[in-house]
């Protein structure tokens, strides 16, 4: 099949290439109308269909005779447990987990925040709201209490789902303190919480607040999927935009069903019964689509492994899981590679296990960078596939389509637009840049089935932050450029987020927790490239007049503060003070400057800056810093 023909067609016809598409999801009513606009002028699809996005992850299988397949396989090197779930088990666990819901008042529309670790009951949750036509908010559990606190406020939910613990293989990491400050700080909190106990660490429930997992439960009348039209929110996922305050996207069931569907076949070649491993965490997108959603609905095999690349015990932890249960398509973040490749990098520890179960290898989160794509091909005999996506997107705006026409692979490249998705590199002002040129990258409306429509409660910012930079396109964030082939080269971004082992974070948002030192006067934070983690932040900051703190007591605190505000996730480590900030006349910090000398980039001081004296102080500190580190 000719690769370019089939995503030209699904641009030149969008509504007949999705319109066929949406005849792979069994539908409770088809859609007649397969691309419509909203009240806010927003694409929407199948907009008159209904469904129900647990019916097609869950029931159908059972009902198709499949409920003795395997649909889960949870593997914890932390606690040293395995389970494998069947799907007729899931839809009796999910039927009475949405039963449980509804006894606390939770209706089709409701918001449910899941805040737990990677275990069995986190994925049910997520399907038992699905099942109900309530909204889930999951928030990843590496967050601490005040953007708990923001997520719940954001969305003021009926009920909260917890668990007592998560494990990380430093320990035990319990919730409890987090959960209760964080309703203590909430103005919207919800008035019932539901409580998973694991043996590492108690909860103390509290008598008039909440529940204990195994008895809301098993008290449940277990509930049938409740019909909800393709437009209705299957779920709200919050992520880092330029400032404090997180965006919260919102994915609808019907484009979303679809579009998951088309993609695991067209994208990652699965088929019903394979065995699918996103090795990354509900709390984020991947975790969303791929741990969850997309291979429940396209009947495979999902593995929800509860542990890390290294030190869970050690860097044959991947090795071993795909070989134990025969990964078919291996997903995961470039950063872990490169932990495993620190580890061990002759890959000795791969030697022993059977790997001839694995087809592809996937890759996104970050820019697969070409280093770690030449280690995995030497050691892998798979292909190895980047592809990017975001957050907003929930699936592949571009990859090597796998189960379509793989393509010949190019380092440092995610290859072509996944179809549907008509990607355009941009000049500032709007027009298309030759072939080599980099520049924003965007993709021309209508967006594809699955990627948002809207932030939640917020539709003018969802319009101010990507649809208003350029008429009729959705502004990625991303910069980059297509090279004579047509293969896409993705650089990095072009805002204030960076990306943390494969964790998106706002600079912007770090600036505000260390701002509010009481020495603080301003501050910038900047991404910093790193081998391990692809990026970290580094912090700079000016003394108020006459503010009197060592530098290194002023960095644990401004660590510490930042570590209670965002949480470890952030990983800011370092914060240096500096006797002012480069900016231009009109008062912007230079940012850009600030990035390219801590990388040891060449930074011509640009036209508008102040006073160029300021950057040779800067790179002094910097200077003096690596010194100290280097002993
Ligand atoms: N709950 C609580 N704390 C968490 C957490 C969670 N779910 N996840 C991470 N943390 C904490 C860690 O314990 C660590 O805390 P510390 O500063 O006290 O040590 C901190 O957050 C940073 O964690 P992490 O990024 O995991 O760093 P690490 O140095 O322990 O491990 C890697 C490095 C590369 C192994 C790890 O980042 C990794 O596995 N990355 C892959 C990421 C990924 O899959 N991303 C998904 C996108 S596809
Ligand atoms: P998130 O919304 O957390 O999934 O983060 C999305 C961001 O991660 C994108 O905007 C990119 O900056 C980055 N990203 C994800 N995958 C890739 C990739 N394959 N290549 C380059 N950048 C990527």
């Amino acid at each position: 099949m000719d690769y370019r023909a089939l995503h030209r067609r699904s641009i030149d016809d969008p509504s007949g290439f999705w319109g066929e598409q949406s005849q792979q999801i069994a539908w409770m009513r088809a859609p007649t109308q397969v691309l419509a606009q909203d009240e806010n002028g927003a694409d929407r699809w199948f907009v008159d269909g209904l469904l129900n996005t647990c019916d097609l992850a869950v029931d159908q299988h059972v009902r198709a005779g499949r409920g003795e397949c395997t649909a889960v396989l949870y593997d914890s090197p932390v606690t040293g447990t395995q389970a494998r779930i069947s799907y007729a088990t899931l839809q009796q666990r999910v039927a009475s987990i949405a039963g449980g819901l509804r006894a606390l008042g939770v209706e089709r529309g409701d918001r449910v925040v899941i805040y737990m670790p990677m275990v069995p009951e986190a994925l049910m949750a997520m399907l038992a709201c699905a099942r109900l036509g309530a909204v889930h908010v999951v928030v990843f559990g590496g967050f601490a209490a005040p953007e708990l606190a923001i997520r719940i406020d954001s969305v003021a939910p009926k009920v909260l789902l917890t668990a007592s613990c998560g494990i990380e293989p430093k320990g035990v990491v319990p919730y409890q303190p987090m959960v209760d400050e964080a309703l203590r700080r909430a103005a919207h909190p919800p008035s019932q919480c539901v409580v998973l106990q694991r043996p590492q660490a108690l909860f103390e429930l509290q008598a008039d607040r909440d529940l204990d997992w195994h008895d809301f439960e098993s008290a449940a009348s277990p509930v049938e999927p409740v019909p909800v039209a393709a437009t209705d929110p299957l779920y709200i996922l919050h992520t880092s935009g330029t400032t404090g305050r997180p965006k919260g996207v919102v994915r609808d069931n019907g484009g979303h069903a679809v579009a998951l569907t088309y993609s695991m076949g067209a994208i990652y070649a699965m088929n019903p019964g394979d065995v699918y491993w996103a090795a990354s965490d509900i709390g984020w997108v991947v975790g969303h689509s791929y741990i969850v959603y997309g291979p429940l609905l396209a009947g495979c095999t999902t593995v929800l492994y509860e542990g890390k690349p290294v030190g869970t015990p050690d860097a044959s932890a991947f090795w071993r899981v795909i070989s134990e249960h025969r990964v078919q398509a291996f997903f995961t973040a470039p950063t872990a590679f490169r932990a495993i490749k620190k580890a061990d990098p002759e890959a000795r520890a791969m030697r022993p296990h059977d790997l001839s179960s694995l087809r592809h290898l996937f890759l996104a989160g970050e820019r697969l960078d070409p280093p770690t794509y030449e280690w995995l091909r030497t050691h892998l005999d798979v292909p190895v596939l980047d592809h990017w996506w975001q957050t907003e997107t929930g699936w592949a705006i571009a990859a090597n389509p796998a189960g379509l026409a793989l393509q010949p692979s190019k380092p440092g490249s995610a290859t072509f637009p996944a179809p549907g998705f008509n990607v355009q590199v941009l000049d500032s002002q709007g027009a298309p840049l030759p072939t080599g040129e980099t520049g924003n990258i965007t993709i021309r409306r209508p967006l594809p089935p699955g990627c948002l429509p809207t932030l939640w409660n917020d539709h003018p910012r969802c319009q101010a932050a990507y649809f208003e930079r350029y008429p009729g396109h959705y502004l990625t964030g991303d910069g980059g450029h297509f090279d004579a082939d047509g293969y896409l080269f993705v650089m990095g971004r072009t805002d204030d987020v960076i990306n943390v082992a494969g964790h998106r974070l706002s600079t912007g948002e770090m600036e505000e927790v260390v701002a509010r030192h009481p020495a603080v006067a301003e501050c910038a934070v900047v991404g910093v490239q790193d081998d391990l983690k692809g990026q970290l932040p580094l912090g700079l900051v000016v003394l108020k007049d006459g503010a009197d703190i060592d530098p290194a007591q002023l960095q644990s605190e401004l660590v510490q503060q930042v570590r209670e505000a965002i949480g470890p996730i952030a990983c800011f480590r370092t914060a240096l003070v500096v006797e002012r900030l480069p900016k231009t006349r009109s008062g912007k910090v230079l940012r850009n400057v600030l990035r390219k000398i801590a990388d040891g980039e060449p930074h011509p001081p640009p036209p508008t800056i102040d006073d160029p004296a300021i950057l040779e102080e800067i790179e002094t500190v910097l200077e003096n810093r690596l010194l100290r580190e280097k002993g």
